[in-house]
C-alpha cells in the first residue's frame, strides 16, 4: 500500500477494461486520479466503446480506496479537450506526476476501410502524443509517462500476427510501432530532468477489445462466426505460455511499478506482459 502515496494520475481510456483497471490499482496505491474517456462509440470501430456509465463505475472504484477523481468525458484526438481536462484536474487536484496514455481502439472489421486507419492512427498515435505533450509543462523531477503499446508493436509489419487485417489492423500495428521509438526518443531527451518516459506492451488482454466479434474473426480466421470459445484456441497461439490471455490487473501491476518510485531508474523501457508472446517469435 501506498506506492504512489499523494501523487496525482491522468488515465486516458480510464472508464472500462485496462485503463479502469489502471486507475483503481493506482488509487489503491494512494494516487489521485484524473480519468478521462471518450464515452462514445468511433463509426470506423465495430465493437462498442465506452459509455458514461462506465466512467461513473470507474469513479466509484477510485472513491471506494479513498483517493480523489476528476472524470472527464472527452476523445484523446482532441488536444484542446485534452488540455482543458488536464487544467481542470489540476486545479482540483492540484499536480500532475503521472501519465498513462492508454486509449485505444483496434477497428479491425468491415475489411478495414481508409477510415478505419485513420481513426486508428489518430487514437492509438496522434492520442498518445496529445496526451503526453499537454501533461509535458505540468510534469517535475520524479514524474513517470508510461504509454501502452502492444506486442502487435513490438512485431515487424511483415510478422505482425496480433492484429493483422485491412487497414485499421494496419494503422493500428504503425501507431504501435511508432510509439516504440517515441518513448526511446522523449526518454533520452526527458532524462536530464529527471522525468522517466517507458512503455507496456500487453499481449491479448481480457477486455471488451479483445472479446469482440472482429477479433474473435481476426483469431479464427478459417471460421465465419467463431463464438467466444471457439476464439480462445486462437488467442492461445499468441503467447508460449499456456494462456488466451492476460488479466487488465496483471498490466495495472506494471503501471503501478512504473509510476512508482521504485523504478526511479527505470527509463526508455519497453515492457512486455506477454506470456513469452514476443520471444516465441524470436523477439
Ligand atoms: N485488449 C488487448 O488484447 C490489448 C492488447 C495489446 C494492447 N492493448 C492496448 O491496451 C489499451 C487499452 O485497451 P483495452 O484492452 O482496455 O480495451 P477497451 O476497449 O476495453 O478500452 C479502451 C478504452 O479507451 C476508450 N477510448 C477509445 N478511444 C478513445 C478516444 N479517442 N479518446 C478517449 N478514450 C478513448 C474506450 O472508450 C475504452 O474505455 C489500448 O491502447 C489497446 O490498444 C490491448
Amino acid at each position: 500500500m501506498g506506492r504512489v502515496e499523494g501523487k496525482v494520475a491522468l488515465v486516458t481510456g480510464a472508464a472500462r477494461g485496462q485503463g479502469r483497471s489502471h486507475a483503481v490499482h493506482l488509487a489503491e496505491e494512494g494516487a489521485d486520479i484524473i480519468a478521462v474517456d471518450i464515452c462514445h462509440d468511433i463509426a470506423s470501430n465495430d465493437y462498442p466503446l465506452a459509455r458514461p456509465e462506465d466512467l461513473d463505475e470507474t469513479a466509484r472504484l477510485v472513491e471506494k480506496h479513498n483517493r480523489r477523481i476528476v472524470p472527464v468525458q472527452g476523445d484523446v484526438r482532441d488536444r484542446t479537450a485534452l488540455a482543458a481536462a488536464v487544467e481542470t484536474g489540476m486545479s482540483e487536484l492540484g499536480k500532475l506526476d503521472i501519465v498513462v496514455a492508454n486509449a485505444g481502439i483496434c477497428p479491425l472489421g468491415a475489411g478495414g476501410s481508409a477510415a478505419a486507419f485513420i481513426d486508428a492512427v489518430d487514437v492509438d498515435l496522434i492520442g498518445v502524443l496529445n496526451t503526453v505533450h499537454v501533461a509535458l509543462p505540468h510534469l517535475k523531477a520524479g514524474a513517470s509517462i508510461i504509454m501502452t503499446g502492444s506486442v502487435a508493436g513490438l512485431l515487424s509489419s511483415a510478422s505482425s500476427g496480433s492484429c493483422p487485417q485491412g487497414l485499421g489492423g494496419a494503422g493500428y500495428n504503425f501507431a504501435k510501432r511508432v510509439i516504440v521509438e517515441y518513448t526511446t526518443t522523449l526518454a533520452v531527451k526527458l532524462a536530464p530532468q529527471s522525468i522517466r518516459v517507458n512503455a507496456v506492451h500487453p499481449t491479448n488482454c481480457n477486455t471488451d477489445m479483445l472479446q469482440s466479434d472482429p477479433m474473435y474473426r481476426t483469431f479464427r480466421p478459417d471460421l465465419e462466426n467463431p463464438s467466444a470459445a471457439e476464439a480462445e484456441a486462437g488467442f492461445r497461439s499468441m503467447q508460449a505460455m499456456p494462456i488466451p490471455w492476460v488479466e487488465p490487473s496483471d498490466i495495472s501491476y506494471a503501471v503501478v511499478y512504473l509510476a512508482s518510485d521504485e523504478s526511479r531508474y527505470v527509463t526508455g523501457m519497453q515492457l512486455r506482459v506477454d506470456g513469452g508472446a514476443t520471444i516465441q517469435r524470436g523477439l
